[in-house]
């Protein structure tokens, strides 16, 4: 019923002409007060539903905000849509949300089109190798704002909300140095990600620390999902001598990692540690439960939207940079190595090795 209401219906209803009807829906005219509450009377009693697009049009801006992400079927990308989809919410905007299924030409082909719906804003997780950058500046030159999340494309030098990816990495490493591995090895998701490739520099910067080395076939490039970081643990799990802890950056490749262990008879933490990135709900009901740092995805979405809605609303600041921060959380994927390594194995300065676990006794 309420579709097929027409402004003319209305305008009949209140005893008044189209024009007034459309002065007072589409705020273009002051009405008399007494005409207005006729009109608005009229509007609440027969349902009508003003059609968003058309308004939108005669605006040049709708109240439609794009959202574009890489990867639906990822679990950690629904908790940031809903951090976006809450604030926006609340202040009466709505999200279109397209999924670029890691594939740069389609997500390039979305943020394009997502332009002629006449957005009020768009906040986008860039794609693996997407060279995108030049689209999103083309929006800024439209004064349509733009945030990004998660990760920046190159040459991007617009606002975004990041996680302290570096630092996230690092404290896992930390901790598995701690408890006395030196064979370490890490699975990093894309390196032209820069979330991953910060990933891998909290990683680096844990073994320098501790002086530990390791050789380049224990950084093992994959791509963010189970399959690739199952095929990548794999291959560490088949070297001799292999790692005895895997750092997986995220959570999709260190369950990768698990049952890639779980094939190889390989007992966790017994005989392999793992700790992963990104916490998500899953990882407690693992077996045994994921050691992983946390990030809050819902936090890095809802702040995105705020910032997004800031700029709608037409406040000017610097290019902002939000980075929130992330934290270890200890489960049970993580233990001491379970053989003594001997020396000279696998490009590893033992005697670094004895000092942690001579430390770690004294504790
Ligand atoms: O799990 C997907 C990963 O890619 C997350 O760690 C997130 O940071 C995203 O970039």
């Amino acid at each position: 019923m309420t579709a097929t209401v027409t402004m003319r219906q209305i305008a009949e209803r209140a005893g008044v002409s189209i024009g007034t009807v459309s002065n007072v829906i589409n705020e273009t005219a002051i009405v008399r007060p007494k005409l207005r509450e006729r009109v608005i009377e009229a509007i609440r009693s027969m349902g009508y539903q003003p059609s968003a697009l058309a308004q939108g049009l005669r605006r040049n801006r709708t109240n439609m905000l794009g959202m574009v992400i890489p990867d639906i079927t990822n679990p950690f990308f629904p908790g940031v849509v809903r951090g976006v989809e809450d604030v926006a919410y609340k202040r009466s905007f709505r999200v279109i949300l397209c999924n670029a299924d890691n594939d740069p030409s389609k997500e390039a082909s979305y943020v394009r089109e997502l332009r002629s719906y006449h957005i009020a804003g768009l906040l986008i997780i860039p794609a693996a190798g997407a060279d995108i950058a030049g689209h999103l500046r083309a929006y800024a030159s439209a004064s349509v704002p733009v945030v990004c999340i998660d990760r920046v494309p190159d040459g991007w030098k617009g606002d975004a909300v990041l996680v302290a990816n570096a630092e996230g990495a690092y404290l896992a490493t930390r901790h598995l140095i701690q408890m006395g591995h030196t064979r370490l090895a890490v699975i990093t998701g894309p390196l032209k990600l820069t979330n991953a490739a910060e990933r891998l520099k909290g990683f680096t910067r844990a073994l320098n620390e501790a002086r530990i080395e390791i050789g380049p076939e224990f950084v093992q490039e994959a791509r963010f999902d189970t399959e690739s970081g199952y095929q990548a643990a794999l291959r560490l799990l088949r070297m001799l001598p292999r790692p005895t802890a895997i750092f997986a950056c995220n959570d999709l490749m260190a369950f990768g990692v698990l049952q890639a262990a779980r094939e190889l008879s390989l007992r966790c933490p017994e005989d392999l540690s793992i700790a992963g990135f990104d916490s998500l709900e899953f990882t407690k009901f693992t077996d045994p439960s994921l050691t992983s740092v946390y990030q809050p995805g819902y936090q890095l979405g809802a702040t995105a939207a705020r910032l997004l809605l800031q700029r709608v609303d037409g406040m000017r600041f610097a290019a902002k940079k939000v980075l929130l921060p992330t934290e270890l959380q200890k489960r049970n994927s993580v233990g001491p190595p379970n053989a003594i390594v001997p020396e000279g194995v696998g490009r590893i300065k033992v005697r670094e090795r004895s000092d942690l676990a001579r430390r770690k006794q004294q504790v």
